[in-house]
C-alpha cells in the first residue's frame, strides 16, 4: 500500500509514463490508419469505388440513433451502445480535473463540463459496462462469440471510469493510491486502443465508406 500511495510512483505515472501513454497512442493509431490505407489500395477493387459523397451520407446516416435499421433491430443496444460511446469519449476529454492537468503542464485549456454532469457520465460508462458484460454471460447467442479477450477489452474500457468515479469521492483507498490507479489504467487504455480490438474507433469509417459508396453505386438503400 505504501507503494500505491507515494509521490515516487505519482511522478512516474504523471511525468514520463503520460510521455509514453500518448505517444504510443497517438503513433500508433496514425500507424493503424495508415497500414489500414496500404492494405485498402493493395486491393485494387476497393478505392475506385470510393465515393466521398456517399462516404460521408453513409457515416452520417449511421451515427444517427435508429436512423439505420440494425440500429432499429435491437433498441435496447442501440441506447447502451450510443450512451456508453458518447460518455466514454466525451467525459474524459471536457472533465474538469484533466483540463487543469492540461493547464498544469501546458498552459492550455477549452471548455469543461460541470462536475456533476461529468460525475453522471462516468456513471452511465459504468453502468453500460456492467450490462455489456451481463449480455456477455447471459445472452447465447454473445456468449457463443465470446472469448477471454472480450473481457479483458471490456475491463480496459471500465477500469479508468471506476477508479476516476473512487479517486474523485474518496472513497475505498487512500486518495493518493486511488488517484495512482486511476492514471495508471488510464494509460494502459490509450496505449491498448492501437494495438487491440479497441482500435474499431478507426475502423468503422472506413467500413461505412466502403459500405456507403457500394450501396450508392447500386442505387440502393443504405443499413
Ligand atoms: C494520462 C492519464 C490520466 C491522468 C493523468 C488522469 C488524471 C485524473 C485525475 C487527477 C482525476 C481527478 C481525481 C480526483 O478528483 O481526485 C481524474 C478523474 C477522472 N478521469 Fe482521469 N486521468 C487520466 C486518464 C483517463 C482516461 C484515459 C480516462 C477515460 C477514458 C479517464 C477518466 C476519468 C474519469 C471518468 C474521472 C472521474 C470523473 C468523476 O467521477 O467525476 N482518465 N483523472
Ligand atoms: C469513437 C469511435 C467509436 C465507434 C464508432 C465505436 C463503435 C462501436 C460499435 C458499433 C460497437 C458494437 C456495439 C454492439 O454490440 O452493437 C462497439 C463496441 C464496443 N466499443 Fe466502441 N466504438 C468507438 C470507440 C471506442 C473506444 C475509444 C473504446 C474504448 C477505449 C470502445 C470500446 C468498446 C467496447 C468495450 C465495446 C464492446 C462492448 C461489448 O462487450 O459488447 N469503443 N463500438
Amino acid at each position: 500500500m505504501e507503494f500505491l500511495t507515494s509521490t515516487a510512483l505519482y511522478n512516474i505515472l504523471r511525468g514520463p509514463l503520460v510521455w509514453v501513454a500518448f505517444l504510443v497512442f497517438i503513433g500508433g493509431s496514425i500507424y493503424r490508419i495508415y497500414t489500414l490505407l496500404g492494405m485498402a489500395k493493395k486491393e485494387k477493387v476497393i478505392f475506385p469505388f470510393i465515393s466521398l459523397k456517399a462516404t460521408l451520407k453513409s457515416l452520417f446516416h449511421w451515427l444517427i440513433p435508429f436512423a439505420s435499421r440494425n440500429w432499429r433491430l435491437r433498441p435496447v443496444i442501440t441506447v447502451v451502445t450510443f450512451l456508453f460511446h458518447i460518455c466514454l469519449v466525451f467525459t474524459p476529454i471536457f472533465l474538469l480535473a484533466h483540463n487543469q492537468l492540461w493547464y498544469e503542464s501546458w498552459g492550455i485549456t477549452w471548455w469543461t463540463l460541470p462536475e456533476s454532469i461529468t460525475d453522471i457520465m462516468t456513471l452511465i460508462v459504468i453502468f453500460t459496462c456492467i450490462f455489456f458484460f451481463f449480455r456477455r454471460i447471459s445472452a447465447p447467442e454473445v456468449k457463443f462469440v465470446t472469448f477471454a479477450s472480450d473481457y479483458i477489452l471490456l475491463s480496459i474500457s471500465f477500469l479508468p471510469f471506476f477508479t476516476g468515479f473512487l479517486a474523485y469521492h474518496q472513497w475505498v483507498l487512500p486518495h493518493e493510491a486511488m488517484v495512482n490507479l486511476h492514471i495508471l489504467f488510464g494509460e494502459l487504455m490509450l496505449i491498448a486502443i492501437p494495438f487491440t480490438r479497441l482500435g474499431h474507433m478507426f475502423y468503422f469509417f472506413l467500413t461505412r465508406s466502403w459500405m456507403g459508396s457500394n450501396f450508392a453505386l447500386w442505387h440502393t438503400r443504405d443499413w
